[in-house]
């Protein structure tokens, strides 16, 4: 066993995120960090002492940091580092509203990250992700292929999840897939929707499925309106840990996440949701899929409205 993971962010996402890549048990050290002092370090030690009960060996090292880059010196020869430092939003509030605020925070981390940890693949899930990720590409000054977002599998996660409640079939038995961004531009597929191979709309009549479309688009915000202080994350956790599994034994997996796209789908220049090829150096390919004229030009709709987006990024 060999490699580090760091974990930027110790709320509720970062620290499921953390535990969860250490008992995969494939790498030798989580590094976790937080702003808040001896949060980062009571978590780990929490985590370490489960080491014996879920059988595996990763430790995991708590580390705070200042807002002048102190500390970071824990996350040097990170493989991978995965940004979850930011504000969750609150009930109402869309993940644009965070956009200022997170955007200073963020911008801080990934400076930090090429400082401390040049070679790494960054994964970024701070919202509002499409934009994050593209300020996180700018700020580190990283090559494009190695700056990732996760969006896509969590989105393709609820919806796969809704598909199987709604037919009462099990989850491994659905497939679903969405694109575009991980906001109101999303694009759930359902084109490629299948289960047990079945196409999905020979299951369901047209206005269930979209019934489901729009539960997926907005599965965010009813979490976030059940729980009324923060947002999910233990499906976004599940999501962000499957990523570095897969950059972390170079699986060359096929993901829906949120990947530099330059070309395919006919989309110039733009961090955008898509399927894409994960190994060591990030993402290896772009994967086009097929999809419906209507599913294209929703997905070129998204992409306009991130670009704008991510063009004012780089000013904040
Ligand atoms: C969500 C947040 C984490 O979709 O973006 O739950």
């Amino acid at each position: 066993m060999a490699g580090k993971v760091t974990v930027v962010g110790a709320g509720f996402y970062g620290s499921t995120t953390a535990q969860r890549i250490a008992e995969y048990n494939i790498v030798d050290t989580v590094v976790l960090t937080d702003i808040l002092e001896g949060k980062p370090e009571g978590l780990a030690l929490d985590m370490n002492q489960s080491r014996s009960i879920e059988g595996f060996e990763t430790k995991i090292v708590g580390q705070t940091t200042t807002v002048d880059g102190g500390g970071y010196e824990a996350i040097a020869g990170s493989d991978v580092v995965i940004i979850t430092a930011g504000l969750p939003r609150k009930p109402g509030m869309s993940r644009m509203d965070l956009i200022e605020t997170n955007a200073k925070i963020v911008r801080g981390v990934a400076e930090n990250i090429a400082k401390h940890a040049p070679s790494a693949v960054i994964i970024v899930v701070s919202n509002p992700l499409d934009e994050m990720t593209a300020l996180t590409q700018l700020a580190s000054g990283f090559p494009k292929e190695r700056v990732l977002g996760q969006a896509g599998m969590l989105d393709t996660a609820r919806f796969t999840h809704f598909v199987a409640e709604e037919l009462k079939v099990p989850v491994a038995s659905v497939q679903t897939l969405t694109l575009g961004s991980h906001g109101d531009t999303m694009v759930p597929v359902p084109s490629r929707c299948t289960v047990d191979g079945k196409p999905l709309a020979d299951l369901l009549p047209a206005d269930k499925i979209e019934e489901l479309v729009v539960r997926t688009r907005n599965g965010g915000a009813e979490v976030v309106a059940l729980l009324k202080t923060g947002s999910a994350y233990y499906a976004p956790s599940a999501a962000a840990a499957r990523m570095a599994k897969a950059v972390i034994e170079d699986s060359g997996a096929v993901m829906p996440v949120c990947a530099w796209v330059d070309g395919e789908y006919g989309i110039e220049g733009v961090y955008l949701g898509v399927e894409a090829q994960i190994g060591k150096g990030g993402v290896t390919k772009v994967v086009e899929t097929k999809l419906t004229d209507s599913e294209l030009a929703e997905l070129k709709a998204a992409s306009e409205a991130v670009r704008e987006k991510q063009a004012d990024v780089a000013g904040l």
